[in-house]
């Protein structure tokens, strides 16, 4: 008997995420990458975050190495309520917020915590990949809700849901509603709003995934958690606005359901990282977050800015992409006749890389579209990764 027939059906079942994989290969060789979703690494505050770490240490030690409870640090809870009641979301106490190693680990909980096999979950198409390979690990059967140029189609979902004569229990709609990874995309207010109707009509909650909102530009629509307190589920992440590398993240939910993640929490990893979380706390008390997220834009709005810029300069006639206020992500559509699978060796080849966005479809469809990144690319790579790709494009779409 090999040792992989000691592997679990699920772990025979999961797949390496084709992201990652392509990750490795990117970081071996002069390929620019368009790939990833990670920040700047430039934009990162080492110094706040210098100074203090040595405070924490030196002031409390015993507290910041020591294991925490699995809710969290009380003080980081105090100032995430803080945070979000300022941002206009409905949230009564801190008791209903719980702090995670990362969203991810958020996501992992929801499908534990939700789900049985075969129970109904919606999901946007395109939809964030991670949260998709989470979500399976409960066998769930999947809805797909479309998106436009309006975010996550409400109307269309609503259509979907009075045509279903019968299937099992409904038990959460999954989105990122700002700037969507990884299509850029925003949902429209009305449509949020039509959305929280539809969780209460057919009985299901709703999971905003929110690592981007801080990020953007514009004026967002409102938190589907500031819409409704009872049926919404929120979860955010320091990755994108103070460093991956803290692997901190939180989610904010009815006490019920807090609690319970908090109990299956538990056999992951007892508790989130304690000294992440007191220089997070620190962050946050100091007053930096809020004077970084401001710094971060209008950097993040310049790679952006310059990226549409140069795909507008190197992309084919026929191409189409979104122009997102803010996230990390644009999104490209190419003619129908292009599959963007087979054409990433050539791109890679030609020094330039992205996600197919195939991936970010359980259908299947979306073999002419790619998820572009502009955060980690510098502004020159930028420009010279637009120009690999506008060739490779070109050189793909005079062969077929
Ligand atoms: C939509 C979305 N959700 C969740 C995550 C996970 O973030 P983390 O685990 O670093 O908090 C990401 C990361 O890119 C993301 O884009």
């Amino acid at each position: 008997m090999s040792i992989k027939d000691l592997f679990s059906k699920m772990a025979q079942e999961a797949k390496a995420s084709e992201i990652r994989e392509m990750l490795k290969v990117i970081k071996s060789g002069d390929i620019i990458s368009f790939a990833g979703g990670m920040p700047d690494p430039a934009l990162f505050p080492v110094e706040e975050i210098r100074q203090i770490a040595a405070d924490v240490l030196e002031q409390r030690p015993g507290a910041a190495l020591q294991y925490e409870t699995t809710e969290g640090y009380e003080r980081l809870r105090e100032e995430l309520f803080k945070f979000m009641r300022s941002e206009g979301m409905q949230i009564s106490s801190k008791e209903e917020i719980l702090i995670t190693t990362g969203s991810q680990q958020a996501l992992d909980l929801f499908g534990r915590a939700l789900l049985d096999p075969g129970d109904t979950i919606i999901l946007e198409e395109p939809t964030y990949l991670a949260a998709l390979t989470a979500f399976r690990m409960q066998s769930p059967r999947i809805l797909l809700a479309p998106m436009d140029s309006g975010g996550l189609d409400s109307g269309a979902l609503r259509k979907m849901l009075e045509g279903r004569r019968s299937g099992s229990k409904i038990k959460f709609l999954y989105t990122v509603p700002t700037c969507q990874n990884p299509s850029g995309l925003t949902t429209t207010e009305e449509r949020r709003k039509e959305l929280v109707d539809l969780a209460y009509e057919y009985g299901f909650v709703i999971i905003e995934d929110d690592p981007y909102s801080y990020l953007s530009d514009g004026k967002n629509p409102p938190f589907i958690k500031a819409l409704d307190d009872e049926r919404i589920i929120y979860t955010s992440t320091f990755s994108k606005i103070l460093a991956p590398g803290f692997r901190l993240g939180w989610l904010a939910a009815s006490e019920d359901l807090a609690s319970k993640f908090a109990i299956l929490k538990q056999s992951l990893d007892l508790c989130t990282n304690t000294l992440s979380q007191h220089i997070a706390c620190e962050f946050m008390a100091r007053g930096h977050l809020n004077k970084y997220i401001e710094r971060l834009k209008p950097a993040y709005r310049r790679k952006r800015e310059a990226m549409l810029d140069a795909l507008a300069e190197n992309m084919p006639d026929g191409a189409g992409w979104t122009r997102p206020t803010g996230g990390m992500f644009i999104w490209a559509t190419l003619p129908p006749e292009f599959d963007t699978d087979k054409m990433l060796p050539e791109a890679v080849s030609n020094g330039v890389a992205y996600v197919p966005g195939s991936s970010f479809h359980p259908s299947g469809r979306g073999k002419n579209t790619m998820r572009i990144n502009y955060s980690y690319p510098s502004i020159e790579q930028i420009w010279e990764g637009a120009r690999r790709l506008g060739h490779t494009i070109k050189a793909y779409g005079t062969a077929l």
